[in-house]
């Protein structure tokens, strides 16, 4: 036997590099913010340049720096060994994310950097990957192409050019662009939103994107009275590690302005956001999934359960190279699946409370009930807006029928099933509207209607149904639907 020397190919082991993980432009810059933290940066500046369809990226922070070894150690592909121990609060583990995520967005990679005064510089270029050797630039070269903040104290910048991959060869517009910066700069919301809120490190973590703060937004709207904040759990792991089990039921929708609630929703909707988020030193890594120990529900959609477990965990959870995905270890699924399952039925519990009772007082309801005799009868209200504007334009063989087929929707509900679901305490019965997409669907087929009863005034529409469900318990969308609508003046 004899060995040899077998070393990767430097320009084959970089291109491959760009295809580590799954990054889009936040999940990128977010590995670059994780750097930032773990250096103790307390400002982040995001320069996102269109640079006519040629972008150019910076991160900018104002933390420690490195020397001049330290950046020649940070720009080597695999730094570190993932097996080394890391410091409780380091949001590191691969000794990749510096390259891995800057060459997933750009073929040029720079690096500038001030440690007690000291400036340094290093890029690597996929395009002129000369084996291994990488290009170092002297204190004038830096102090040259660096930004101000580098000259005015310690820190570290960041430059992506070449983004070809977030210009798709030069194929994005302008307009494509600005909604990639936004939809990332949503995403940063979400993902530092502890650190930005200053709930970690005891002090706020600002980050700005082109000059303007990174706001944080809470994926569970714990300001909000209507907000149920559950029992939290810790959960005992080998090695007295820890995970703590926080769950949220969010307020019903109706509860919520709807800017919140477009905010909660984010782009997929309640549905697909319900679910675990799991933070990993506090900084957010997968939301929005069950893990495949509940499926995805009408009935959960407004619950929220926030994990959060140590990076001395990273092994069991396999935590991947980009952040963005994580595996349920299996001596956990029994203990989740018992707590997710009482939480199914806390949040069924708020969507049929918001049926509500049938005489609230002062309220307009679709449903009336007689007790006579000792019996109870359910009928429809015949003077509910809606029913009323049915009969009136209609002929009297149509209100004829209008009227036998109401009665034989009274006469038919199926009373025993109905009965014989409550009483096994099944959760499965919603008859609520279960998203504001279908309710907004609702109010554009019902209320062209009730305008037309009501004359074409807007107000006498709205005098009308201000006191009448299912109206008047969802008051903000109406509003809503007709100021975009243009019904109305916002
Ligand atoms: N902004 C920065 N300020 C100071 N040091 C930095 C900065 N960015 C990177 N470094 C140094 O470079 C090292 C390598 O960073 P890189 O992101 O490639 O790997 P990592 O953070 O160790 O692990 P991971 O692959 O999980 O991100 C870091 O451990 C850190 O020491
Ligand atoms: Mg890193």
């Amino acid at each position: 036997m004899r060995f040899v020397n077998n070393p990767p190919d430097a320009a084959a082991l970089m291109m491959s590099a760009r295809s580590f993980g799954n990054y889009d432009l936040a999940g990128a810059l977010a590995d670059l913010i994780d750097n930032s933290i773990k250096a103790k940066a307390r400002t982040i500046r995001l320069l996102c340049l269109f640079n006519e369809g040629d972008p150019e990226i910076r991160v900018i922070d104002d933390g420690h720096g490195m020397s001049e070894d330290e950046l020649l150690r940070a720009m080597r592909p695999a730094s570190t060994n993932p097996c080394e121990e890391r410091a409780p609060d380091d949001l590191g583990r691969f000794g990749w994310g510096l390259k891995s995520a800057s060459f997933s967005q750009c073929r040029c990679l720079t690096v500038y950097t001030r440690r007690k005064s000291g400036l340094a510089g290093a890029s690597w270029d996929l395009d002129s990957l000369d084996n291994w050797k990488m290009a170092i630039y002297s204190v004038d070269e830096v102090r040259n192409s660096c930004s101000e903040f580098l000259l005015n104290g310690d820190g570290t910048e960041v430059v992506w050019s070449r983004c070809d991959r977030l210009s798709e060869g030069k194929s994005l517009d302008k307009n494509q662009f600005n909604e990639l910066i936004i939809h990332a700069r949503n995403r940063l919301a979400l993902i530092y939103h502890r650190y930005i809120s200053g709930e970690v490190r005891g002090k706020r973590l600002s980050i700005e994107l082109n000059g303007l703060p990174v706001p944080e937004y809470d994926p569970f709207h714990r300001h909000h009275e209507a907000t149920m904040q559950l029992e939290c759990e810790t959960l005992k792991m080998p090695g007295r590690k820890k995970i703590t089990v926080q769950p949220y039921v969010l307020p019903h929708y109706s509860k919520l302005k709807p800017a919140d609630l477009d905010k909660l929703s984010g782009d997929e909707g309640l549905l697909k956001n319900q679910g675990f988020y799991v933070y990993r030193n506090h900084r957010l890594i997968i939301f929005g999934t069950w893990f495949r120990l509940v499926r995805h529900g009408e009935l959960s959609q407004l619950v929220r359960v926030s994990v959060d477990i140590p990076n001395s965990l990273d092994e069991i959870w396999k935590i991947t190279v980009d952040k963005s995905d994580a595996q349920l270890p299996s001596v956990l699924r029994v203990r989740l699946k018992q707590i997710v399952d009482g939480l199914k039925r806390r949040s069924a519990k708020v969507f049929r409370s918001k049926g509500g009772k049938i005489h609230d007082s002062g309220k307009v309801s679709v449903w009336k009930r007689y007790v006579k005799n000792g019996e109870i009868r359910y009928e429809i209200n015949r003077s509910h807006p809606l029913v009323t504007s049915l009969y009136i334009d209609a002929s009297e063989e149509l209100q004829a029928r209008l009227e036998s087929t109401l009665k034989v929707i009274e006469r038919e509900f199926p009373v025993m099933n109905f009965g014989q679901d409550i009483a096994s305490g099944s959760d499965s019965i919603n008859q609520s509207v279960a998203s504001p997409d279908q309710f907004r669907d609702f109010l554009a087929a019902a209320l062209p209607g009730l305008l037309s009863d009501s004359k074409g005034n807007i107000s006498t529409m709205l005098d009308r149904i201000r006191n009448v469900e299912p109206f008047c318990s969802n008051w903000s969308y109406v509003e809503d639907f007709l100021v975009k609508e243009g019904w109305i003046n916002g």
